[in-house]
């Protein structure tokens, strides 16, 4: 009995110990992190007044511009820096080449992808090498350049291209385009005419990505136009992903996600159908056998078969570096092109020229001999570039070579499409599509990277590159020659939705003709 109460006792004190522990660690915790959440409010400086942040915090650019990325393009052209500082959030944007060289090159260790990078991004692309830094992303960058980087691919990558061009998307435009023993007024009615460019350049650059990356063929591009749902779920994500990043507190986004509401609800609902997807594509190609098979999925599951999750976030990050990029590239392209019928007339003489009579397509080394199509490729990238903007996190305090200071934990961004829009980069005539200024002679001469950074730069420069031109050229070399595509509405201006690549609010709706 004594002894019983004892115990009772003992526990009785035991237990208050207990409680007096737990109180004091939850004090110190709160303590701690209350000071922590102090120190970045301070370094974020939300109270600032000054006109950006008034306006990026109230929204009120909108009243003036259609797009975001518009309202820093007259900020960044209006600043004598090319820089500027949305310091509410700590976010700086540069335009200024010597800056970018800087950030991607020569004090490449000073700005990572870094931790805030994969809490924005890490439900989409997790492991993936678009925001890993360190000996994960050296792994990712040495497979993906053998499979990327080989003479041998990029032959199998062109008959890739061109095959998807003949059987699906010239019988899908042609179904679309109007028939010339047809009035205008029929062929409305029947339904024709009038196709969404955007969403068929999509379907094609998806499947395009997954039979050269991971040896199978989902045939999204098919005149029934079948729906995707991962498509939509891509497509979700990228853009809730895009709005994180803008947040002015994120915090909102955070809570929202632990709940599962709003559009973190979404979000996680989407994830859970790309994730079906890729999990299927490696279930697939485990299935067939992969030792033997040279795409960029079998050689990462020949060195990291069993990690499923990590093979899911390569599959996931190669979509979206191949998909969405490529197809935003020629979505670009045919809406300039529209607009610019002398550009299209030197297009078809240039095929006319280059192209053996008695070929249907042109061959690999005669597109490689098409200068002026590739001039017209890069001009298009550089008004219209498929990542808009780009960003890194300053690991330190630093000064950028304009003069900027930079603190530790700042997103450091930069701004083709910004870039694109500048006299004192691009000269007066910068707005309008002149591919002659890529050309010498008649010969296509690349520009510095620093002030066309459309592919990156630096150490972690575009791994695709001359996969996406070769692909867009291909492209332009087929279809140019055979059809007229003409934007929809005299006076037509690209609006876009928040992403991680260029994405048109509405789609591209075009009107088709063919030409032969
Ligand atoms: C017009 C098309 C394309 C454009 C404009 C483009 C642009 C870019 C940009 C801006 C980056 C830097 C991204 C970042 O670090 O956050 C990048 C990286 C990368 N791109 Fe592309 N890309 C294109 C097509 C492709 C294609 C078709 C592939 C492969 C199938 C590809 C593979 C990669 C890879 C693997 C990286 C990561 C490099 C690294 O971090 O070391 N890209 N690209």
């Amino acid at each position: 009995m004594l002894s019983s109460i004892m115990n009772f006792e003992g526990s009785g004190s035991l237990q208050s110990m207990a409680t007096s522990t737990s109180f004091l660690f939850f004090s110190l915790t709160f303590l701690f992190s209350l000071f922590s959440f102090l120190v970045f409010i301070s370094r974020m400086k939300p109270w600032c007044n000054c006109p950006t942040c008034r306006s990026f915090l109230t929204k009120s650019w909108t009243n003036r511009f259609n797009n975001f990325c518009d309202w820093l393009t007259h900020l960044l052209i209006n600043s004598p820096t090319g820089t500027i500082h949305i310091h509410c959030v700590g976010y700086i944007i540069t335009s200024n080449p010597d800056n970018i060289e800087y950030i991607l090159k020569t004090h490449f260790d000073k700005y990572t992808k870094g931790k805030p990078l994969s809490i924005i991004l890490g439900d989409f692309l997790g492991r993936g090498i678009f925001i890993v830094d360190g000996d994960s992303w050296k792994f990712q960058r040495k497979m993906a350049s053998l499979e990327l980087g080989s003479v041998a691919i990029r032959s199998y990558a062109f008959e890739t291209i061109m095959d998807e061009i003949k059987t699906r998307l010239i019988p899908v435009i042609a179904s679309k385009a109007r028939d010339k023993t047809k009035s205008l007024a029929e062929a409305e009615t029947e339904g024709k005419y009038i196709l969404d460019l955007q969403d068929i350049l999509r379907r094609f650059s998806f499947d395009v990505t997954c039979k050269f990356s991971f040896g199978t063929d989902p045939a999204c591009l098919l005149p029934s136009l079948p729906s995707s749902h991962f498509a939509e779920a891509f497509d979700m994500v990228s853009n809730i992903s895009a709005m994180r990043g803008l947040a002015a507190l994120p915090m909102i986004w955070k809570i929202k996600r632990f709940f599962k509401i709003g559009s973190e609800k979404k979000m996680s609902e989407a994830i859970n159908v790309m994730n079906n997807l890729a999990y299927d594509i490696i279930k697939q190609r485990r299935e067939i056998g992969f030792s033997s098979k040279k795409d960029l999925l079998s050689r990462f599951l020949s060195s990291v078969n069993e990690d499923d999750k990590f093979l899911r976030d390569i599959i996931i990050s190669f979509l979206l570096a191949g998909r969405d990029t490529v197809s935003a590239g020629l979505v670009a392209f045919f809406t300039l092109l529209s607009k610019n019928p002398k550009v299209e007339q030197l297009i078809r003489e240039e095929v006319n020229r280059v192209m053996n009579p008695i070929h249907e397509f042109p061959t690999f080394n005669e597109i490689r001999q098409m200068h002026y199509i590739n001039a017209a490729v890069h001009e298009s990238l550089r008004i219209f570039p498929p990542v808009q903007t780009n960003s890194k996190f300053a690991e330190e305090d630093d000064v950028l070579p304009d003069g900027t200071v930079v603190k530790k934990g700042n997103r450091v961004s930069y701004h083709p499409y910004a870039m694109g829009r500048m006299e004192k980069l691009w000269g007066p005539d910068c707005l309008e599509f002149k591919p002659e200024r890529w050309l010498k002679d008649g010969k296509f001469v690349q520009e510095d990277t620093f002030k066309y950074p459309v592919f990156h730069g630096g150490l972690r420069i575009c791994l695709g590159k001359d996969l996406a031109l070769m692909n867009m050229r291909s492209v332009v070399a087929a279809i140019v020659p055979r059809f007229q595509i003409r934007v929809v509405g005299p006076n037509y201006e690209p609006h876009f939705v928040p992403g991680l690549t260029a994405s048109l609010k509405d789609g591209l709706p075009v009107k088709v003709y063919e030409t032969k």
